[in-house]
């Protein structure tokens, strides 16, 4: 977050072309008794080391979507598979983080990350060297002692990221993590979040409904229509020519940045209105 100045440009990344490491096929999920349709029919495939950001007006779905992925919730009816097996239920190749702050108070920032391990049945030894390695990446080393009460909530995200991370998930599930953060500290942690998705090599999805957020940090943009929830519209950010950029300067000067942030208000707008109107 301080070597700002030495970002550039990522090398092509890799996405894999073989088998897709998660497959929605069909999804629906009715709530009240059926009476109430939040997704609808809901279809897409991720391939490894994609990064897929959910974006959507309030209510069309976009938690509903994650926590079937998570396996927190059922779908009514569809299919959905990570590396080819059935989701019956959470896992630990699929790691999930809150916007709230999901730490436990009374353990410190390291024994927080070293709980996220114990769970999921890591050794002992092992976990003390890793948490220490991913709140280093954080740049929190040096609050591993604290509570985390002292913590600001730019610091509190990092140490669920950290914990996270830590657990090697093959998939990352995000809903919307920065969006209870301060616009400075929220550019901080995207850039640190494109830094870390990198070097770890993760199938990521994160919700947002900050358009520009989207475009940041993904490499696909699935928009979601609201009820029912439905893909409007699936988008391959084409215009990064594969890369990655964390500069957030040079990704806007980029052409087709422009085309694709107005299309995506168009949308937005599109949904609003549609609401509005009572449609
Ligand atoms: N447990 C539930 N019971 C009834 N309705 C729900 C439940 N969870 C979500 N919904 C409804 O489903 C719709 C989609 O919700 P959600 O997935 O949270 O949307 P988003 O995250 O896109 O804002 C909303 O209208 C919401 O009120
Ligand atoms: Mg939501």
């Amino acid at each position: 977050m301080t070597k700002i100045a030495s970002l550039h440009a990522h090398a092509s990344y890799d996405v894999g072309h073989a088998h897709p490491v998660l497959r929605a096929h069909r999804i629906s999920k009715e709530y009240v008794n059926g009476t109430f349709t939040a997704l609808d029919d809901v279809s897409f495939e991720l391939k490894e080391n994609q990064i897929t950001a959910f974006v959507g007006p309030s209510g069309c779905g976009k938690t509903t979507m994650l926590r079937i992925i998570a396996g927190l919730e059922h779908p009514t009816r569809g299919r959905l598979e990570v590396s080819g097996k059935p989701v019956v239920g959470p896992g630990p190749d699929r790691g999930m983080i809150f916007q709230a702050y999901t730490s436990f108070p009374w353990l410190t920032v390291l024994e927080n990350v070293e709980y996220g391990m114990k769970i999921i049945g890591i050794p002992a030894a092992e976990r003390r060297e890793r948490a220490m390695s991913f709140l280093k990446l954080v740049h929190l080393q040096k609050f591993v002692d604290s509570y985390p009460r002292s913590l600001s909530g730019g610091m509190k995200q990092r140490v669920a990221l950290a914990r996270t991370l830590a657990q090697n998930p093959n998939v990352l599930l995000m809903d919307e993590p920065f969006g209870a953060l301060d616009a400075q500290v929220r550019w901080e942690m995207q850039e640190l979040m494109i830094e870390l998705i990198e070097r770890e090599k993760k199938t990521v999805v994160a919700i947002t409904h900050d358009i520009a957020e989207a475009i940041y940090l993904a490499d696909r943009i699935i928009f979601f229509s609201r009820q029912p929830g439905r893909i409007k519209a699936d988008i391959n950010l084409d215009f990064k020519n594969g890369k990655r950029y964390p500069l957030k300067e040079e990704l806007i000067k980029l052409p087709g940045y422009v085309d694709l942030e107005y299309r995506l208000f168009a949308m937005m707008r599109e949904e609003i209105r549609d609401a509005s109107s009572g449609e």
